[in-house]
């Protein structure tokens, strides 16, 4: 039996991407500002900029959608939504968003308030952001592990309970829920392992705290605690995601990932504690709660997303994605964050750039050098994303810079991936010319989206 893990699928419908020159490309990022964001789609090769709500969705979902009820109010596409999340998760209240950041709106305008503290492996961008916005803390405590790219854990998303126990001890009272991000998108899309999910849990709920999962990428996470976690290869995908929610209290979704859809998410909720506040305010500014801002027809395609996306023979596939192109590129002695994690490859910059300084953001300089190399957009985790400007002028970097090439579901071949480690190879060896740069304009919240920068 040959050994190659095979994309699970068949291409019914094509889409043309277009190489460019390396000139093209040293205008196009000119004109966008040296910032990635701000480039036309249609002028990348390879998009790496993000798994989410990139996705090629299958003949079923594509048949869901054409059966779809539009209903304003009481949609049968709604009721089959819901009997999905319902059947993952086991949480019986279920509030469609228009995309996860809204869920996140949401549940923390209702759950927290201004001087609160939210402690979680790690947040995402846009979690962050939400939390800030209302004025609550996020706090973030990974093992570790989870901070050094070299160190190979298998689970090195995990929470550091001691640092989530001293929290508890000192400022229990401003704790009014945990969080936990599976996998860890920014630390690497690294799983959390059931037993630290067991552990996490078991602490919050002696303090009497709920634990909410930021699940975008529960199945991933699932299929990894079925290939590293002692005792668990037995056991589907499934009956471990459902495992996963049956520890925790809710969780919010956003379906962009592993809904294996274009666009939606959702808060699902074990208790009514939230869920009359939380319906209150998605009328408001979602919409009624049998769509919160979706159609009919995305409801259907993440019904049927939830169910796909769970299939072992899809979820070996994906997760070989990261690793065959991790292996090239350690094999070619580029530094990655190790072991690859579920949805991307996430390239150390410091490392790959030794010669920049951390005012220099290597990570978007990188970002800039695989674009202008060979067409490829990748996505800056560093400090352009996470640190701040302070008051003073001067600047918060980030604990690591990394560039992510995530990859969207069921999009690029083998050769593609080929591609893209010859390309990024070859970045290599021309990276001693690659420059620093400077922010000429950036905005307040999550500065990375818009900013304007120039080379150093
Ligand atoms: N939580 C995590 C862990 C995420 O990765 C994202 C989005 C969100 C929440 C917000 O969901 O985009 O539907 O509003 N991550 C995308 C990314 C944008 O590129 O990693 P959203």
């Amino acid at each position: 039996m040959p050994r190659t893990i095979i994309e699970p699928f068949r291409i019914k419908s094509v889409e043309p991407i277009r190489v460019t020159t390396r000139e093209e490309r040293v205008r196009l990022l000119e004109e966008a500002k040296l910032n990635p964001f701000r480039l036309r789609a249609e002028d990348v090769l390879l998009d790496f900029l993000t798994d989410s709500g990139t996705g090629a969705m299958s003949a079923r979902q594509w048949a869901a959608i054409m059966e779809a009820d539009e209903s304003y109010a009481g949609a049968r596409s709604f009721y089959r939504f819901e009997a999905a999340v319902r059947d993952l998760t086991g949480y019986p209240f279920v509030i469609p968003t228009h995309q996860g950041r809204a869920a996140e709106r949401i549940l923390f305008s209702v759950a927290a308030k201004a001087g609160d503290v939210v402690p979680s492996n790690t947040h995402f961008d846009t979690t962050r952001a939400n939390l800030e916005y209302d004025g609550v803390e996020p706090a973030d405590l990974v093992i570790p592990e989870g901070l050094d790219p070299r160190a190979r854990h298998p689970f090195k998303g995990n929470v550091d309970l001691a640092r989530v126990e001293r929290l508890l001890a000192e400022k229990g009272d401003k704790v009014p829920f945990g969080m936990i991000t599976v996998t860890n998108n920014s630390g690497g899309g690294q799983p959390v392992s059931l037993e630290n999910l067991h552990a996490y849990a078991g602490l919050l709920h002696r303090h009497g705290k709920p634990l909410v999962i930021d699940a975008c990428r529960f199945a991933e996470n699932a299929m990894f605690v079925k290939m590293r976690e002692p005792g668990q290869a037995g056991r589907t995908p499934k009956e471990i995601a459902r495992e996963m929610f049956a520890l925790a209290d809710g969780c919010l979704m956003s379906a962009k990932k592993d809904g294996l859809a274009n666009i939606g998410g959702f808060i699902a909720l074990r208790d009514e504690r939230w869920v009359e506040a939380a319906r209150n305010l998605l009328i408001l500014t979602e919409g009624f709660p049998t769509y919160g801002g979706l159609a009919g027809r995305d409801l259907e395609a993440i019904a049927v997303g939830l169910e796909e996306v769970l299939h072992e023979d899809y979820l070996a596939y994906r997760l070989r994605t990261a690793e065959y192109l991790g292996e090239k590129l350690l094999a070619a002695g580029v530094q990655i964050v190790e072991p690859t994690g579920g949805h991307a490859v996430y390239l150390d910059a410091r490392s790959f750039l030794p010669h920049l300084r951390p005012e220099d953001y290597p990570a978007w300089a990188l970002s800039l050098a695989l674009y202008l190399e060979g067409g490829i957009r990748g996505v800056e985790i560093g400090s352009v994303m996470f640190g701040k400007r302070l008051p003073d002028g001067k600047e918060t970097h980030a604990p690591m810079e990394l560039v992510r090439l995530a990859f969207p579901r069921r999009v690029y071949t083998q050769s593609h991936f080929d591609f893209a480690a010859e390309t990024i190879v070859e970045a290599k060896a021309r990276a001693a010319e690659v420059r620093g740069v400077r922010i000429e304009r950036q905005s307040r919240y999550l500065r990375h989206f818009t900013a304007e920068l120039r080379w150093a």
